[in-house]
């Protein structure tokens, strides 16, 4: 990114936020995220206490819903104001926040042109706009995917199978670390090559194990591209938790898929999809990819209301626009997005760093209270929450969940996802609970 729009960039992040951020240092610590950046999400942390213990949930599932900061309930409440006030007029401001959050995203993924993120509202309708770009008269998109895509993608691939629209290739798990399945790029690019791929869908973290792809999936997107496949990765597990991946320095990748409910504290709707920049501006020429989820923001001069016998797209990213979009979610994702932007900034390896050292301090702590957690090997290749594999995983959770201890169960493993607003102490009561728990599941 350059020092320019790395100039840009930090202009958009609000001074409350920046300053709490300034205040850090280089390493984070405990300490100086309970100072400074605890109290920006004051509301969520004085949680009324559990109603059968004498203090809150402890809160685990951050890999699953973040949690919101106090500012997001003004943010989202300013954009209604603006439409109680300024009823029509509100369309200027509403589209710059639009436009701000593509900039913040573009941000998190080190990619300089913030009109490649295009406003989706999940990672799903993504996919979509993809495989709607794709799809072919004479035959069905041949498509390799693993079996470790999140149930959404997974889902839909199976339904245009279904219908005849895609020739799906599921490549299975290559190996496993102590019982947990793990993927290689061997098997990826080996099937991209036998199917002749048009597609490869591939997560940038696996869902269910946290597993990270990182340097393998440009190398298998490189190997890809060379076979003739495009390439979508599904960052969801990654963005906000592995520092920024795209653009120059990892060119291959076409497509990104991601949103902000998770590490970006942003909540549900707010999710996008990036386009490669080597994929826009021929927009109206022929043979350019264009996709069928379309709209009126797609095309070229919108508000001029002309309309010409063939689609003419708008310039750049803004072709793969849709109709009229929803503004509220944008909102609510802005501050999760200026704060993740803020912490990552220049040093976007410290949350990494933080999130490995808080989850080996975990680990330990479970396995000195006599819980055997999953040993990652290398820890770095996996993402923001560890596993605790069981033959019951979804009760273990559950009686978790009523002793005040919120994680969740994804297969035979318990996900445990602690995060910045996670306290050592929290870890190590969680560590004792667990032991407890277990005796009796
Ligand atoms: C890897 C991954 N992709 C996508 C999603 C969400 O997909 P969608 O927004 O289509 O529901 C999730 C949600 O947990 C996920 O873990």
């Amino acid at each position: 990114m350059t020092a320019e729009t790395r100039k840009a960039t930090d202009a958009l992040i609000r001074p409350a936020i920046r300053d709490a951020v300034a205040q850090l240092g280089e390493e984070l610590t405990e300490d100086s995220l309970r100072e400074h950046i605890w109290p920006l999400f004051s509301r969520v942390l004085n949680r009324p206490n559990h109603p059968k213990l004498d203090r809150p949930e402890i809160y685990l599932a951050n890999h699953s819903l973040g949690r919101p900061l106090d500012c997001t309930a003004d943010d989202v409440m300013g954009a209604l104001d603006l439409w109680y006030r300024d009823i029509d007029a509100a369309w200027g401001p509403w589209i710059e926040a639009r436009d701000k959050f593509r900039a913040l995203v573009a941000a998190l993924l080190g990619v300089e042109r913030a009109d490649c993120i295009v406003p989706k509202t999940s990672a799903g309708q993504g996919l979509r706009a993809v495989l709607n770009a794709l799809l072919k008269p004479d035959r069905p998109i041949t498509i390799v995917a693993t079996r470790g895509e999140f149930d959404s993608i997974d889902f839909i691939l199976k339904m245009y199978a279904d219908k005849g629209w895609a020739a799906v290739h599921w490549v299975e798990a290559s190996d496993d670390q102590e019982g947990i399945p793990i993927y290689w790029s061997r098997e990826i690019t080996a099937a991209i090559k036998q199917h002749k791929a048009d597609l490869l869908v591939v997560s940038g973290a696996f869902f269910s194990t946290g597993q990270v792809f990182d340097g393998i999936l440009w190398k298998i997107a490189k190997e890809a591209k060379e076979a003739g496949a495009l390439v979508l990765a599904d960052l969801y597990h990654t963005v906000g938790i592995v520092p920024p991946v795209l653009d120059q320095g990892n060119p291959w990748v076409d497509f990104a898929i991601g949103g902000s409910y998770k590490y970006t504290h942003g909540g549900p709707g707010a999710c996008w999809l990036y386009i490669n920049p080597r994929h826009l501006d021929h927009e109206n020429e022929p043979g350019a990819l264009r996709t069928l989820d379309t709209g009126w923001f797609a095309k070229k001069d919108t508000f001029n209301y002309e309309r010409t016998d063939t689609p003419l797209l708008a310039p750049g990213g803004d072709a793969w626009l849709e109709s009229t979009p929803p503004i509220l979610p944008i909102y609510q994702a802005m501050a999760g997005l200026e704060l993740t932007v803020a912490l990552q900034a220049g040093i976007g390896v410290r949350t990494r760093q933080y999130s490995l050292e808080q989850q080996a301090f975990m680990r330990d702590t479970f396995r000195a209270a006599g819980v055997p957690m999953f040993k990652p090997d290398p820890p770095a290749m996996f993402g923001a929450f560890s596993l605790l594999p069981h033959n019951n995983a979804a009760a273990l959770s559950d009686a978790l969940r009523t002793e005040g201890v919120n994680t969740d169960a994804r297969g035979n493993c318990v996900r445990f996802g602690p995060d910045i607003l996670n306290s050592r102490e929290e870890l190590e009561l969680t560590a004792q609970i667990t032991a407890r728990v277990m005796k009796s599941i």
